[in-house]
């Protein structure tokens, strides 16, 4: 079968919620993977910031292939030990005390909403249930996370939203005093936002949102979907601004490209859920919970994080160097990059497609690179190469 009829057959038997490239990816290995012609592209898109350790990678295979021959799947019913030993794991690394696993990160966010409301009905503020999220914000697409979006074109047409939703602007911090009543019960945001364009949060915001949570007796959600787990360099991104949120939540390279997610949180607001406020079938299953615990091995180590920190900024330091006038701005952190041009990147993206490099925008005129945090510094090389003749032939 080839990319041509793949893409027919694709269009004829799947829904039309993706816009996608007219090529059918069948196999990586590493950074690399191989469409339906056999053409080889370095894939700097990672399954949108996910594929962690690459395609396929050995390690994790031999636990994936392990478990898959001794259990797969039970149910919350029972202990899990792959799931208690990943939380142990992941809270060991967060400085937070419980863990809940579900299967991606618009449920890690479901998860995290409900429970701030609960908490606070439990302990008799049920006053207390709104929410305060970031205009260019991105969490998901079910109907809690989809309003926590602070971005109108994901709202159209799916109204009414949930209640008890407030929207303020990113990095200002009066808008957030403003908008915090003794009936909020969470403010959720990104640490950097991903889908809405790379934004950093900055030192001072973050650790000032923390402080007025505190004072205020607000629960601060991180939503570390993207930024999490090592992509930028520290296990989790609120690492680099010292601040340590009452809830975060995860999904995307947790897994490396299996699906997982979850959220951690501290002993205290642990006690919102009781048996039967929230579950998932398949959360924190044998099978993901085995393949996430060998994917935290491995990224969870001080070489590991240091290098993807080092590659973040070779890669930075390389598309500068490139030079493109068109260039606006560059933000993000370790391998966690986005180029914003002053004009959309689409055909941008198309051309690099063309001369085998996959990349991602985020919003209309930033390009972002997320590849594998395993990727080397050859390929960062390859990559820049790539960039660079592909802008060279970009008329914008
Ligand atoms: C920050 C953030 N939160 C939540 C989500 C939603 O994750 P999922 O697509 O796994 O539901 C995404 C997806 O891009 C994201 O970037």
């Amino acid at each position: 079968m080839t990319n041509q009829e793949w893409n027919g057959r694709g269009q004829t038997a799947l829904m039309n919620n993706y816009g996608r490239f007219p090529i059918a990816l069948v196999k990586g290995k590493g950074s690399y993977v191989w469409d339906a012609n056999n053409k080889q592209y370095l894939d700097m898109v990672g399954g949108i910031a996910t594929c962690s350790l690459g395609h396929c990678p050995e390690a994790v295979l031999t636990v994936l292939k392990e478990q898959a021959q001794t259990l797969w799947h039970v149910s919350n019913l029972y202990w899990i030990p792959p799931q208690i030993q990943l939380a142990e794991n992941l809270l060991a690394g967060s400085g937070l005390d419980k863990a809940y696993f579900c299967n991606s990160g618009a449920e890690a966010n479901e998860a995290a909403l409900k429970l701030a409301r609960k908490y606070f009905y439990r302990k008799k503020q049920a006053n207390k249930t709104e929410v305060i999220a970031f205009e260019h914000s991105f969490h998901g697409r079910t109907m809690g996370a989809l309003t926590a979006t602070g971005q109108s074109k994901y709202h159209e047409g799916f109204g009414p939203l949930v209640p008890g939703f407030k929207y303020v602007p990113y990095n200002q911090l009066p808008a957030v005093e403003q908008a915090i009543t003794e009936n909020t019960c969470a403010i959720i945001v990104e640490p950097i936002q991903g889908e809405g364009g790379i934004r950093p949060a900055d030192l001072t915001f973050l650790r000032s949102l923390k402080h007025i949570c505190d004072q205020a007796e607000v629960l601060l959600i991180f939503d570390e979907v993207q930024c999490g787990i090592g992509r930028t360099g520290t296990l989790f991104a609120y690492q680099h601004y010292g601040v340590t949120p009452h809830i975060v939540t995860l999904a995307k390279g947790l897994g490396s490209g299996f699906p997982i997610g979850a959220m951690l949180t501290t002993d205290q607001v642990a006690t919102g859920f009781a048996p039967g406020d929230h579950a998932a079938t398949f959360g924190g299953n044998p099978l993901a919970t085995a393949v996430a615990g060998k994917v935290m091995d491995i990224i969870n180590q001080p070489d590991f994080l240091a290098d993807v920190q080092e590659k973040g900024r070779l890669l930075r330091e390389g598309i500068q160097k490139i030079g493109d006038p068109r260039v606006k701005e560059m933000r993000g952190r370790g391998l966690l990059i986005g180029v914003e041009f002053s004009a959309e990147v689409k055909d941008l993206i198309s051309i690099c497609m063309k001369k085998g490099l996959l990349l991602v925008g985020a919003g209309t005129n930033v390009v972002r690179f997320v590849p594998p945090l395993t990727i080397n510094k050859t390929e960062i090389n390859q990559a820049l190469a790539l960039f660079k003749e592909a802008l060279k032939e970009w008329d914008a």
